[in-house]
């Protein structure tokens, strides 16, 4: 007997052409470029150019082309967009809508997920769902995130500003006819099950306040280059539940499917901190290699991270079909997810 399933049937990823070094920043602000290799694994990230006229949904634009293709599919194929963003086009629409208009696609419903690093995670689940209840045969799955346009570029937002970088990765998620349907036993690609968490008391621990409507107007003139204009994290605060959430989901993740960490072959986390990711091995209690690394290289780039992670595993050949593949993220709300799937 077959059963309707889902899976990652292409991957992509797109990120502005320049890469800014730690070095490079200390043309605009007083940072210690040994400081953020040291404590945050950050050796470089992907910004786009002041004066580029790149969106948010424009580079989700390049990297959907390339993951369509790779899905071998045709765009008027898809049923749905999903896109995950905390540094949209515009305030509104959401920049789902943006992105089909570069795609070329109508008609067909596109709608915005607002969960930060845990966006592309709840976006899986979300196309799962649709396309397990036959709803939907393609979903295409955004992440991506222009944020040095918002980014505090004084000394002032140096231990937010170093973190994070710009990029974009998108997944087709198509429905697929499994004959094991059996996490333990099936070598077959496709999604096996997601987990998602919140807790909205840690929501101004992480946040970007304006414009929006905590201000008693949207945006108000006393706070345009205020630090409050750009975002504020309690650093050391999301670190300590980072550590503890992303290893605590993923074993929940492997308990309700009757798994192991030593079943699975290969770990794509969100990506914020080197330290966070050698803290998450030795909890989980897996070997450093079987956590895959993209923090050097691209900063934390927020929603995009797993979908980045995915296609730099691909490219570096360490993703291949069949593997077991844990994902994991935290971040901003707080929000937290794992989502455990057969590559
Ligand atoms: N260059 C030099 N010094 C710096 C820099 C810099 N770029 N940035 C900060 N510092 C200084 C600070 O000013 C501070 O100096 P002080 O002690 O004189 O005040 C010092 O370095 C140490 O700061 P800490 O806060 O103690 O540094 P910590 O070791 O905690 O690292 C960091 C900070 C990297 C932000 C870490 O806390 C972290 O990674 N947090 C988690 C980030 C995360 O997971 N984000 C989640 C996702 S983001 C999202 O959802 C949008």
């Amino acid at each position: 007997m077959s059963h309707l399933r889902a899976r990652i049937s292409g991957i992509a990823s797109a990120v502005p052409p320049d890469a800014v070094t730690n070095e490079d920043m200390r043309s605009f602000m007083e940072t210690d470029p040994k400081w953020v290799l040291q404590r945050t694994g950050i050796r470089q990230r992907y910004w786009a150019r002041e004066d580029a006229e790149v969106t948010t949904a424009g580079l989700g634009a390049e990297a959907s082309r390339l993951a369509i293709e790779r899905a071998g599919i045709r765009r008027d194929e898809l049923d749905m967009i999903i896109f995950a963003t905390l540094s949209p086009d515009a305030v509104y629409p959401g920049s789902g809508c943006f992105l089909q208009e570069h795609l070329g696609i109508e008609g067909i419903p596109a709608f915005d997920l607002r969960q930060q690093c845990a966006g592309f995670l709840y976006g899986l689940s979300m196309a799962d769902l649709y396309v397990r209840a036959g709803q939907c045969r393609h979903v295409l799955l955004v992440g991506s995130e222009i944020q040095s346009k918002a980014l505090d570029k004084s000394t002032r937002g140096r231990d937010v500003t170093v973190l994070f970088g710009d990029g974009a990765g998108a997944a087709v998620i198509s429905a697929v006819e499994v004959q094991d349907a059996d996490p333990r036993t099936s070598k077959e690609s496709f999604l096996i099950s997601h987990h998602l968490h919140a807790d909205g008391k840690y929501a101004t621990e992480l946040m970007h306040r304006s414009p929006g409507t905590m201000n008693r107007i949207w945006n108000p003139d006393e706070l345009v280059g205020a630090k409050e204009s750009y975002p504020q994290m309690n650093g050391r605060l999301v670190f300590n539940h980072a550590v503890r959430r992303m290893p605590e989901v993923t074993l929940e993740a492997l308990e309700a499917n009757g798994l192991a960490p030593s079943d699975v072959d290969l770990f794509v986390l969100h990506q914020a901190n080197k330290r966070i990711n050698d803290k998450f091995a030795k909890a989980v209690g897996v070997e450093d290699e079987k956590v895959f690394s993209t923090i050097e290289t691209y900063g934390n780039t927020t929603a995009a991270t797993i979908p980045i992670g995915l296609d730099e595993a691909r490219k570096q050949g360490r993703l291949e079909r069949g593997m077991l593949v844990a994902s994991a993220a935290f971040g901003a709300g707080f929000t937290w997810a794992a989502s455990l799937y057969r590559w």
